[in-house]
């Protein structure tokens, strides 16, 4: 590419002994969207945050338009026009989504007030421009995930980007959205606006990136026209291996072991009804906003239901919280590993066991070598990759604290478990053994739902699926019928 922006020269990065980016070059042409790919801990998120300014790079060499660029912080980046969304969302849940989005360069008036008219005003387009249908007015903690995300972009076209930086961004978004995000980012490109796109789901890259590198355990093992290559060569450059095919075997599957009848939450499902048996994977499938989360929480005991009834193994059950909902074999890992109970700051260990503690004690103190040995074990089974299990949560890449959590669940020994949007951030590998994971507890008689917005997950893993649309259950289609056609027609029709 002859019209560079970006280049950058053998980026090199260690935290503690672990090096982390060894000599990785990366550079980007103005309009041109350049991905990067790599497994779990392969160092994307790390190369991004010095892009961003967020980490210092040990070694090596940054220009921008041809001048040397040299980042102390976030904003030196931002005032480069140099814009990143993190994988981790990074807005003020108490913030309106207005405030949230020009927190930094609020408008002023005349006398240097803020500017409130104008502020809504701005808000109000740059939603329309990203077809957001939200209230700027409210807190965004109130808002899901996908709401999120996009307000972060909101937040980032609403100043002069050079650059736009996307960590992950289709992560937490359904396929509309996916849609949105890619009519945006092509509008941008032919603005001139570089991007450097992240994701771990390869088919987007051949849709919307002109140019990728592959990353390998820190170090760069490919950079080519996204043209001149297929998925497998992607693949290759990733893992250094082939994947073999995936056969599912037929399980057994015994009693009902949850089952709705239905169910009603105000605002949020209504009349919901089906069951699930012990050995069995039921699917929900269907777009963001159709219910499906809200129904895990009520399942859950997280979120009040107001007509209807549940029951487990047989017995009627109200939950009052997910303490009780526990005590019945109840596990959910949830979509917001942010919100919902991961401890940033506190070392694996902890944060795989935190919420079961009572399996690790006996006679009232804490056996640290059974919790231990549980972890250990968890590390293992699903290939956890980390220094060691003292190490603070957030240091792990996204991929591996995904994991930590879909092991915690096992710590109650649950017999129905949840999983909402289990591999979110996951790279192909390691999505491939989560789901082997699932399938083995569902052999060993678990009782399984899997909330997913992703079609392939839902259609391999489902013996049934379930489709939501607009708070109800909008189909019931068995393995044989669910195909992506059946799903998307019952989960978008009006
Ligand atoms: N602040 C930190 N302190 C110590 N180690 C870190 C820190 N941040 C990242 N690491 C380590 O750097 C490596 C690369 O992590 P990074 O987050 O860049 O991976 P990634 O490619 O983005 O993975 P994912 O696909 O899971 O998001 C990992 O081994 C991670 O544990
Ligand atoms: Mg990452």
């Amino acid at each position: 590419m002859t019209d560079e922006l970006l280049q950058a020269q053998a980026l090199r990065k260690q935290f503690g002994n672990n090096v982390v980016l060894r000599d990785v070059d990366l550079s980007v042409g103005r309009g041109e969207v350049h991905a990067i790919v790599g497994e779990n801990g392969a160092g994307k998120s790390t190369l991004i945050k010095i892009l961003g300014g967020v980490h210092r790079a040990d070694g090596g060499t940054m220009k921008l338009e041809g001048r040397e660029l040299i980042l102390n912080s976030p904003q030196a980046a931002l005032d480069q026009g140099i814009v990143v969304i993190h994988q981790e969302l990074s807005l003020a849940p108490d913030l309106t989504t207005e405030e949230n989005i020009f927190l930094g360069h609020f408008p002023r008036n005349a006398l240097g007030l803020l500017d409130r008219r104008r502020m809504r005003e701005r808000t109000r387009e740059l939603l329309d421009r990203l077809s957001i249908e939200i209230d700027p007015t409210v807190p965004v903690g109130q808002l899901s995930i996908a709401q999120q995300q996009m307000i972060e972009i909101a937040k980032a076209i609403s100043v002069e980007a050079k650059m736009l930086v996307l960590d992950e961004p289709t992560a937490v978004l359904d396929a509309n959205r996916v849609d949105t995000l890619f009519d945006l980012v092509e509008r941008l490109k032919a603005q001139g606006i570089g991007i450097v796109f992240i994701s771990h789901h390869l088919e987007e890259i051949f849709r919307i990136a002109d140019r990728v590198t592959v990353l390998r355990d820190g170090e760069r093992t490919g950079t080519s026209d996204v043209s001149a290559i297929d998925q497998d060569w992607l693949v290759s450059k990733m893992i250094g291996r082939e994947f073999e095919a995936h056969h599912t075997q037929a399980r057994g599957m015994g009693e009902v072991a949850l089952e709705l009848e239905e169910l009603s939450s105000e605002g949020a499902f209504e009349n919901v009804s089906f069951s699930v048996r012990a050995g069995e994977i039921v699917g929900l499938a269907g777009l963001i906003g159709a219910g499906r989360t809200e129904v895990a929480q009520a399942i859950f005991g997280v979120r009040p239901h107001s007509s209807g009834q549940m029951k487990v193994f047989g017995r009627p059950t109200r939950f009052s919280g997910p303490g009780a909902a526990k005590r019945q074999g109840i596990a959910y890992v949830s979509e917001d590993r942010k919100a919902f109970g991961l401890l940033p700051n506190r070392p694996v260990r902890e944060n795989a066991t935190i919420s079961n503690l009572a399996r690790f004690r006996s006679l009232g103190l804490l056996r640290l070598d059974r919790e231990r040995a549980f972890v250990r074990e968890q590390i293992e089974q699903l290939d956890i990759r980390l220094p060691s299990m003292q190490a603070e949560i957030s240091t792990l890449s996204g991929g591996n604290q995904q994991k930590v959590l879909l092991g915690r669940a096992l710590a109650g020994r649950p017999r129905v478990l949840i999983f909402d949007e289990p591999t979110r951030g996951v790279d192909i590998g390691a999505k491939r053994e989560i789901y082997r994971f699932i399938e083995e507890l569902a052999e060993d008689g678990v009782a399984i739902i899997v909330i997913s917005s992703e079609m392939e997950e839902v259609l391999r893993l489902s013996d049934r699926v379930l489709v939501m649309r607009g708070g109800r259950v909008a189909a019931e289609l068995p393995r044989g019928e669910a195909t992506e056609e059946s799903v998307m027609r019952a989960a978008s029709l009006d």
